[in-house]
């Protein structure tokens, strides 16, 4: 009887949500059907460049700033940056290391990130970067004993006591950010712990940079944590358009994981990240929440309440059947290069769903004139295709690994150099 009455409520909920939506115009894929990234919300097929840059575009960003990640303010205006240590004999010689706070409200006492950020030294003109966040802290990423320990609030792993990083966290995460490989191909690196701009729990956005901005909160919409760490990439590039020793046009965005659903939405937010690198980002990030598998609005929402805007919510087991997808999203950031990843064993992320997420936004890349995603079937392990979009599944977990960045490099060394 239960179980009927559940059936019937579910079917009644899709009636509803069919007759709402009487003419949402489906994007063939693979067999499955997504909402077309290419039909305006009245109906209208977008066919030139223009109206995709002047309509189609501003509505799905639009759509999304308010149903999924939130609003997101401007560059603060009381801003500063102060470099804090400058060695031109770090790693060996081989770099020069700079760390930088940037205090957002101007206050040595107010919200506050550093930036840790390595030059290569073989290079003696401006250099491209990859700006990226980390998950354990600055000191996580490298066993250069003069990263500054963070001091801000930590997941209890790794080395963590009661929520703060100690000297045991040094260099715990060096194998995903191999910096002698990256600077050795001409790369700077700037990285931030993502801790500094949101701590990573559900606190009500008590702490962390949303406190400077309470005209968004509490409502539909708010300044989310994803939202909030795209908007700390979009500060470290800030920086980095004062530094002379780098050349800001050409600056990459990374994430790895969650940190790779912020830079999927810095880089459709922020035009200026003229590439992006999604290293398993998963649902939130290039996974199509239409294919069946892996993570669900439902654990999104529940497990991760403040990952994303309370408007977001409503769409918890609609993942078949709603009116947008991730293909919308990574279609903003055409048609700027953008790299897809996955792991073959990274289920919760679903590898399949990644690379169709992918796809999905070929048809603007191709409007835009570029090649787009040259793959009509999603390709075997460590076979990458790379076009104005890229894609890789390589064999492993969820992971960043050297094999991942070989191929980052070399994309970046195709748009960037
Ligand atoms: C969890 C979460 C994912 C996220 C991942 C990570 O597994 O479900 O959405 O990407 O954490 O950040 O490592």
């Amino acid at each position: 009887m239960g179980l009927h009455r559940t059936a019937y409520r579910f079917f009644l909920g899709i009636f509803f949500i069919a007759l709402a939506n009487p003419s949402i115009a489906q994007q063939k894929l693979n067999g499955m059907e997504l909402p077309d990234v290419l039909t305006m919300n009245n109906g209208i097929k977008v066919t030139t460049a223009r109206q995709w840059r002047n309509q189609r575009r501003p509505e799905l960003l639009t759509f999304f700033k308010k149903e999924m990640y939130g609003q997101s303010p401007g560059k603060p205006v009381n801003m500063t940056f102060k470099v804090f240590d400058t060695d031109t004999k770090a790693l060996g010689g081989k770099a020069t290391r700079k760390q930088i706070t940037v205090y957002f409200n101007g206050k040595a006492d107010g919200p506050q990130m550093d930036i840790l950020m390595y030059l290569p030294n073989q290079v003696k003109h401006k250099v491209p970067a990859i700006v990226g966040l980390n998950f354990d802290g600055n000191q996580s990423v490298n066993n250069d004993p003069a990263i500054k320990m963070s001091n801000s609030w930590m997941d209890k792993t790794k080395g963590v006591v009661n929520n703060r990083a100690t000297e045991a966290t040094r260099g715990v995460d060096a194998g995903q950010w191999p910096l002698e490989m990256i600077l050795a191909k001409g790369y700077a690196v700037a990285t931030v712990y993502r801790g500094d701009i949101d701590p990573d729990y559900d606190d009500g956005f008590k702490n962390g940079v949303q406190g400077l901005y309470p005209q968004l909160q509490n409502r539909g919409d708010n300044f989310a944590t994803v939202a909030a760490w795209a908007w700390g990439l979009s500060r470290i590039l800030d920086y980095l358009e004062t530094d002379k020793a780098v050349d800001a046009k050409r600056v990459g965005v990374f994430g790895f994981s969650r940190l790779g659903k912020a830079a999927v939405w810095a880089g459709a937010t922020d035009e200026r990240f003229p590439l992006v690198i999604s290293n398993e980002s998963g649902a939130g990030g290039a996974k199509l929440f239409h294919y069946t598998g892996g993570e669900r609005i439902r654990r999104l929402c529940t497990k991760f309440p403040h990952w994303f805007c309370g408007n977001f919510k409503k769409y918890m087991d609609q993942d078949s059947i709603l009116p947008f997808d991730q293909h919308m999203v990574i279609a903003l950031i055409a048609p700027r290069p953008v790299y897809i990843a996955s792991a073959e064993g990274d289920t919760n992320s679903n590898p399949e769903a990644e690379f169709w997420g992918a796809k999905g936004a070929d048809p603007v890349y191709r409007l835009l004139g570029t090649d787009g995603l040259p793959a009509s079937s999603w390709p075997p392990v460590s076979t990458p295709v790379i076009g104005r979009i890229a894609y890789h599944v390589r064999p492993g977990g969820h992971n960043v690994t050297d094999y991942d960045w070989a191929q980052y490099l070399k994309f970046a060394d195709r748009y960037l150099k």
